[in-house]
Order: structure tokens, then C-alpha cells, then sequence
């Protein structure tokens, strides 16, 4: 039986906006918005000032209100609504992907300790439905890879750079005018968002919780206008990979731009549209693709959580069951191709199994396999671009080995 829901909302930015209207111009849904909560008083609102309140305590201590929706900026703020929230017996939709992946295995244990509902479709590549189908549609399959481009923002600006020779600088300023960019966009350009998104989907794929700072996040604020060159010269294009992978009894993530050829699935994914590739024993590889940002489309996954909740939905978190704890491992080699004006800065002997390189217009460009933990040393220097080949042939090696590899 459907419930009548009754809604708080934190926020009314880009998505708190996009769900006032989805939800208006859907019938389908059984819920209303009470009450938006804002801190600031004097800014213009398109709606009538009395939806609105400035203490939090009107939506959290209000017996009427079912179900708070966070969408505020603030993750620490946010983390703090959420527990309230919940403590006070309301289910909770939150978009929040770096409170979500900094506190998620507490997100799990509210949960359960207050029997109510905490959703976050809307937190892991917008409108794209991943972590319900994860949770219902996968239950059972044994995956083994999730990956995909995670990021709205940064597939905008590599688009707009690559087919449009757009600079850099221009991109991404439009990227924030529409309301893609994390008010600090250094989150999207540096690969910390899409890191976010993938240690929340990890826990709904393998039945880990991750944290965020141990997996490795690489972005693409370092990408040269001679990687740009290299590319174009070798059929490839450049996109911003969110990976995870099962390889014997170790869960394996990490976030890095990389070659595409210009053939693959991936390089026809353009603008701010989201991808996520599964790959699973019995149902092969699946795609999903769709818009990972924006007023609209994150505001529509929210309003399936709402959905969901008048269903009485919860995540089960069906594969923490299932796996029994499995060690995410930062362990394995990758092939790379890292470029940094011509010297030695790097040399052909750094790599596990170089494969190739060349100099020209001041630039080196060399190619191989590499400890993943000393490509994101690399990758912290000046100068210095990293981006994944297009085969990056993983390989899980024993922390042991790698560890003489990594001070040799
Ligand atoms: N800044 C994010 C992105 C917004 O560009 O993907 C959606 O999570």
C-alpha cells in the first residue's frame, strides 16, 4: 500500500530546485514538501516564502515531516542533519556523495539501530539507477568489475576540449555555469568526486566499505595540450575512469584518467553523461548510461528514493552478507603512459616492464607498467601528466613483492 509522504528538504540549490519541479509535474508519487530549509535569508527564492524556514529544528522536530531529503553542500553538516534525522524516526533521501562515502559504514548502522531508511540513488552518478539494481537485480550474480565514468563535470570539459578544442579554463567555467561543478570544483577536476561515488558503489558491488582516502584518485586538471596531441594522433580519446575490480579474494579501485580508443563504448559518452559498465559471471557486461549531474536529472533519482520510501524500500546491503569482509587492496600494477617536459625525471628503468616512448617539442612521453601507488607519486609532481593505456592490464601482485618493487 502506497504512504502519503510528507517531506523536509535541506537545501535549494541546483538539485533541491530540480526535485520541486520534477516533483510538481509528477503525478505518480505520493508526497508533498512541507518545509525547505535554507541559511540564507536574503537570497531571492522562485517559490513563496513560506515554504521556507531557516531553523533545522522545524523539518527534524516536526511530527508531521516522514521523510527529510538532504541536498545541501555541507558534508559535515549534511552527516549531522542525517543522523538526527533518523534518530528522530524519519527515513532520510540524501544526494550527498562525500558524506555518504565518508561515513557510510555509520550510514549502515543508523540504519539498522533506528530501523529506518537512508537512500542515496541520486549521490552515485545521478539519474543512472545503479545502486537499486546493484542491490535488487544483481543480488545474486557473482560481479566482478564495476567501472565507468563517474563524473559529470570532467566529461564535459574532455568533451568540450577534445571536439570543440575548447581551452581548459573556458570548460570548466561553463561546466559551473550549468550547475555540473562541486562549488569547489578542484572535487570534480581532481578526481575526488567520482572517488566518492565509486567507494559508495563498491559497498553496494562487493560488500566493502572502503574508505575514501585509501582509494587512489587521479585527475584531470594535469592533462597537457601534448597528451591532448598524442591522442588525437593515435585515434584515442581521454576520459576519467572510476573503476573496482574482484580478483581472487581482493577488491581492487581507483580513479585516473585514461586513453579510450576512439571505437569504444566509452569515448561516444559525451558531455555530462554518466557510464557504468558491470561485469558479472552469469549476466556478462552491462551498460548503463545516462546524465551523472544536473538540476533535473539528480533531481529524478531523488524523487525515486522518495518513491521507493512509499513502498516502505530499503538497501539491504545484500552483499556485506555475501562476501564476508574481502580486503580492498591498492596492490596491483598498471600499464601507464606518463608525459613531463624532456629530462629525467623519469626514466625508462622506473617502470616494472617499459614498453616504449618518444621525445618531441620538449616532451617525453614514456609508456609501461607501473606500481599503482608509484603512479600517484608521479602524478603529484609538477609537470608531470598520468593517464592510464588503453589496455591497462591489471595485475594483483602480493603487498611483499610490491614492496620491494616500491623501494628498489
Ligand atoms: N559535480 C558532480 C559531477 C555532480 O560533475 O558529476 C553530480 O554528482
Amino acid at each position: 500500500m502506497k504512504k502519503n509522504l510528507k517531506l523536509g528538504v535541506f537545501g535549494f540549490g541546483c538539485v533541491g530546485q530540480g526535485l520541486y519541479h520534477v516533483l510538481n509535474e509528477t503525478h505518480g508519487v505520493k508526497a508533498e514538501i512541507k518545509k525547505f530549509c535554507v541559511k540564507n535569508r536574503n537570497k531571492a527564492r522562485i517559490i513563496d516564502a513560506s515554504y521556507f524556514t531557516y531553523n533545522a529544528d522545524d523539518i527534524l522536530n516536526d511530527p508531521e515531516i516522514d521523510v527529510v531529503v538532504e541536498l545541501i553542500d555541507d558534508a559535515n553538516a549534511a552527516f549531522e542533519i542525517v543522523k538526527k534525522a533518523v534518530e528522530n524516526g524519519k527515513h532520510v533521501v540524501t544526494a550527498n556523495k562525500k558524506m555518504l562515502a565518508e561515513h557510510l559504514e555509520e550510514i549502515y548502522e543508523l540504519q539498522k539501530t533506528y530501523d529506518r531508511s537512508i537512500l542515496y540513488e541520486g549521490a552515485v552518478c545521478g539519474s543512472i539507477p545503479i545502486l537499486r539494481n546493484l542491490e535488487e537485480y544483481y543480488d545474486n550474480d557473482l560481479i566482478t568489475s564495476i567501472e565507468g565514468i563517474f563524473n559529470g563535470s570532467t566529461n564535459y570539459i574532455l568533451t568540450k576540449v577534445f571536439e570543440e578544442r575548447k581551452n581548459y579554463a573556458e570548460a570548466l567555467k561553463a561546466a559551473q555555469e550549468l550547475g555540473f561543478a562541486e562549488t569547489d570544483p578542484s572535487l570534480d577536476v581532481k578526481g575526488y568526486d567520482p572517488k566518492f561515488k565509486l567507494a559508495i558503489a563498491i559497498t553496494h558491488t562487493f560488500g566493502v566499505f572502503v574508505r575514501p582516502e585509501n582509494i587512489i584518485n587521479i585527475g584531470i586538471d594535469k592533462i597537457s595540450a601534448t597528451d591532448l596531441k598524442y591522442a588525437r594522433e593515435n585515434n584515442l580519446t581521454i576520459k576519467l575512469v572510476a573503476r573496482s575490480y574482484k580478483i581472487r579474494d581482493e577488491i581492487f579501485g581507483f580513479v585516473a584518467p585514461q586513453y579510450i580508443p576512439t571505437d569504444n563504448m566509452l569515448a561516444s559518452v559525451r558531455n555530462e553523461y554518466n557510464a557504468v559498465l558491470v561485469e558479472g559471471a552469469f549476466a556478462e557486461k552491462q551498460v548503463f548510461i545516462g546524465k551523472g549531474a544536473g538540476s533535473y536529472p539528480t533531481g529524478s533519482a531523488v524523487l525515486s528514493d522518495i518513491s521507493a520510501l512509499t513502498f516502505n524500500y530499503r538497501y539491504e546491503y545484500k552483499k556485506i552478507a555475501q562476501n564476508d569482509g574481502l580486503p580492498f587492496s591498492n596492490n596491483v600494477l598498471v600499464d601507464a603512459v606518463v608525459s613531463f617536459p624532456q629530462g629525467n625525471l623519469i626514466t625508462p628503468q622506473d617502470f616494472e616492464t617499459f614498453k616504449g616512448g618518444y621525445q618531441g617539442g620538449g616532451f617525453q612521453n614514456l609508456h609501461g607498467s607501473v606500481p599503482l601507488e608509484k603512479l600517484k607519486e608521479w602524478a603529484g609532481w609538477d609537470n608531470v601528466s598520468v593517464i592510464l593505456a588503453p589496455e591497462i592490464n591489471l595485475k594483483a601482485v602480493p603487498a611483499s613483492e610490491l614492496v620491494e618493487r616500491l623501494t628498489a
